[in-house]
């Protein structure tokens, strides 16, 4: 328990583990001994989930040597995770008996590649920053209006008219008239994800035991997708197509068509059980008065359009199924109705989470009051501009997922989300990443009770230290206003 390490030392590392006892003196001896399993392990490891025996690990460090025991390799690689940190973090391996497993399955974050483009070798780095704080789950968001980021084959203008545009900052491009731009041409700022680069970070996350799951954005969100074929717009009863709309058109045959063949593609790269669909903030604004929304209103009977949605949704997530895979799709997937098979992301706070896990769906929670990494992690004089409220590291640090009110059994974890309007470049996300995304970690792996702030943060600035050392951009904790340290949400009102 970290009650008795606290009796004796902490061990400087993050996720904090499980369980935990350190000893007299350091460990000079570099050889590490893989055993299957001893017996004490063993039985220990028989009490845990099976998502858990998998990640298990116990690691003893002692004068003659480091020995680690665990079912699995994944559970070997999370030990040797844990002596790469004591080493980088402490200098020396203090001579310690972990037993260590994590607390949820789903421990993720998300990139937002259509806002701003980073590139390969940017998500390999954040992989390795993920591996190293034991997270598991890679989440890209690869298309929304600001452009299209995965090779398709299949519909080949979607790179072609969408993946560079007038304005590298997504606010520049927003202020010149939402202008995309064809490769190559002067002031074009983008670029896309081949499906071979694609297969490499499939590969490469893989390797340390992290899943990616993409995200095509649907109906919402997808003005760029319309701008390269139109078919999947909404038609005005004059017959003018709403050039520039925001959302799909879910009477349109050729929206399926598109959606159903970019999913397959997607797919094929992509072996992740779960597909993210999107599903946010549609507007349905020209689904009042588009021709074929409304035939399609008709045939099936409907009275508002928010039923299109769900129309959308329910014969994607079947086809998705049909391929053997699973939906999850942020938390309004879940008003328009949804089969129980699909995993519901909270974002608008814990409701949806509360509401889908009492339903019988799986969560994932990323509630942007604390899990969104884009907000302010201390105050606006002293920040680059961001969005939304303060998420300072002592708030973040604070965020507990699972509810009385929730099926605890349902969540299946957390994850941090980095939405890109403002945040123009690969060292600008670093910045809002670290060191936030080590309290996510920690929320992630670590039992709540275990969890401690002070100690965390002791052990943040060492970890910082690290990053900084490997070239990451960070965050200066020694910087941190008052207000950020006391942990509080808001910003005092003016
Ligand atoms: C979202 O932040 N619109 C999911
Ligand atoms: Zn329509």
């Amino acid at each position: 328990m970290i009650f008795t390490a606290l009796l004796s030392a902490m061990l400087n590392i993050i996720p904090a583990p499980v369980d935990y006892t350190v000893g007299q003196g350091v460990c000079a001896e570099e050889k590490v001994t893989v055993q299957n399993y001893g017996s004490a392990f063993k039985r220990a490891a028989a009490k845990l989930e099976d998502f858990q025996k998998k990640e298990a690990y116990r690691l003893t460090i002692d004068g003659r040597g480091i020995k680690i025991e665990a079912l699995t390799k994944e559970g070997v690689f999370r030990a040797r995770t844990t002596l790469e940190q004591l080493k980088a973090c402490s200098g020396e391996l203090p001579c310690c008996v972990i037993f260590d497993y994590p607390r949820f399955r789903h421990r993720g974050l998300m990139l937002d590649e259509s806002r701003s483009f980073k590139g390969v070798e940017f998500i390999k780095k954040q992989i390795d920053a993920m591996a190293l704080l034991k997270l598991n789950v890679l989440h890209l968001h690869l298309d929304d209006s600001a452009g299209w980021r995965i090779e398709s084959e299949a519909y080949p203008n979607l790179t072609g008219m969408t993946a560079w545009r007038h304005g590298w900052d997504y606010f520049a491009w927003e202020r010149g008239g939402y202008k995309f731009a064809a490769p190559g041409e002067p002031g074009a700022a983008g670029g896309f994800y081949s499906k071979a680069e694609l297969k490499d970070i499939v590969a490469y996350a893989s390797e340390r035991y992290i899943t990616v799951i993409p995200e095509i954005e649907m109906p919402g969100h997808s003005m760029e997708v319309g701008y390269a074929y139109p078919g999947v717009l909404c038609v005005h009863p004059n017959g003018k197509v709403h050039r520039g709309a925001w959302d799909l058109c879910p009477g349109s045959e050729a929206t399926f068509t598109l959606l159903e063949a970019v999913l397959d593609e997607v797919m094929d790269i992509f072996p992740s059980k779960f597909i993210h669909i999107g599903g946010d903030e549609a507007t349905m604004k020209t689904w009042r008065e588009c021709i074929n929304c409304q035939k399609r209103m008709e045939q099936e009977g409907y009275t508002d359009v928010k039923q299109l949605q769900g129309y959308l949704v329910r014969r994607i997530e079947a086809f998705v199924r049909s391929r053997g895979r699973r939906v999850i799709g942020w938390d309004e997937i879940l008003e328009t109705g949804v089969p129980k098979d699909a995993v519901i992301q909270s974002w608008r706070g814990i409701s949806g989470g509360i509401k889908a896990s009492q339903a019988g769906h799986d969560v994932v929670m990323s509630p942007s009051t604390h899990c969104y990494f884009n907000y302010y992690q201390d105050l606006i004089r002293k920040e680059p501009a961001a969005c939304g409220e303060l998420v300072s590291l002592r708030f973040a640090y604070g965020y507990e997922p699972v509810t009385d009110d929730m099926a605890a059994g349902r969540i299946l974890g957390v994850q941090a989300n980095l939405w890109c309007e403002y945040i123009p470049t690969p060292s600008h996300a670093e910045y809002m990443l670290y060191p936030r995304l080590f309290a996510l970690a920690e929320t992630a792996w670590t039992p709540a009770e275990e969890k401690e702030y002070f100690g965390f943060r002791k052990r943040a600035r060492s970890l910082l230290d690290v990053f900084r050392s490997r070239g990451y951009n960070t965050f200066d904790m020694d910087t941190e206003s008052d207000l950020a340290r006391s942990g509080k949400q808001r910003f005092p009102s003016k």
